[in-house]
């Protein structure tokens, strides 16, 4: 899979983007990352990248040019699946969503700034709009590393027991079940017995009553979901 995205921040994704899971995905070429500046492409000597707003109002919003011509660049070299605009006033993401985009094999992702991006970037490239929560936050940057982190992780064999990815919460619209693990007995306070019974199937009988208890408990929306 290849990811493009396109910020005036790509330092802020060095942290994100070199530990864990994400880095080994690179390490193992089951993911190409590419950060582009969008200051790159602006047209004037000051290489501005956001101006005041038409008709008036508090807040600058990012000028089409630059954004334009960086994602021209890339239409240019690659044809993409996706071309995401990071925004609250996007798709909630979801885990049905990760799974989705963890099938493409190229998405651009284009994380705005300031009030937000001239329209008409959104009219006339982006494919989708995607808001991680609700709530605001100071630029898609974070957005675009939540969803990368949630889509890389799917792709096959970056998990090292590919089943992990499966039994995550919301993969079947479940949370998951309680774990623990050594030792059995801290200050007196013991692991479930059935988990030390070495009985298969009663343990997964077990953890599947766990699953829909704490949904029934935590996310009750998720279960009436299924019945939809
Ligand atoms: N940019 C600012 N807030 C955001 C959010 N909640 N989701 C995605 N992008 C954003």
């Amino acid at each position: 899979m290849q990811l493009d995205i396109l910020t005036i921040f790509p330092q802020m994704f060095e942290g994100p983007f070199s530990h864990s899971i994400i880095k080994r995905a690179k390490d193992k070429k089951l993911v190409e990352i590419n950060l582009h500046n969008i200051r790159d492409f602006a047209t004037d000597k000051h290489k501005r990248v956001d101006d005041y707003q038409y008709g008036g109002g508090s807040g600058m919003v990012m000028m089409i040019e630059p954004i334009a011509n960086c994602i021209g660049h890339l239409k240019g070299k690659n044809a993409y699946d996706e071309i995401i605009y990071m925004t609250p006033d996007g798709e909630l993401f979801n885990q049905k969503m990760a799974n989705y985009f963890s099938t493409t094999k190229r998405i651009m992702i284009l994380c705005g700034h300031y009030k937000g991006i001239d329209e008409r970037i959104r009219e006339n490239y982006i494919t989708r709009e995607i808001s991680i929560g609700n709530y605001v936050l100071s630029g898609g940057e974070m957005a675009a590393i939540v969803f990368t982190d949630s889509v890389v992780r799917l792709l096959p064999g970056v998990l090292n027991d590919e089943t992990s990815a499966l039994s995550d919460s919301f993969q079947d619209d479940l949370l998951s079940p309680p774990v623990y693990t050594r030792p059995s007995d801290f200050r007196g306070w013991k692991v479930p017995e059935i988990l030390l019974s070495g009985n298969d199937k009663i343990i997964s009988d077990w953890r599947l009553e766990r699953s829909i208890e704490r949904t029934r408990i935590r996310r009750p929306d998720l279960l009436s979901e299924q019945d939809g």
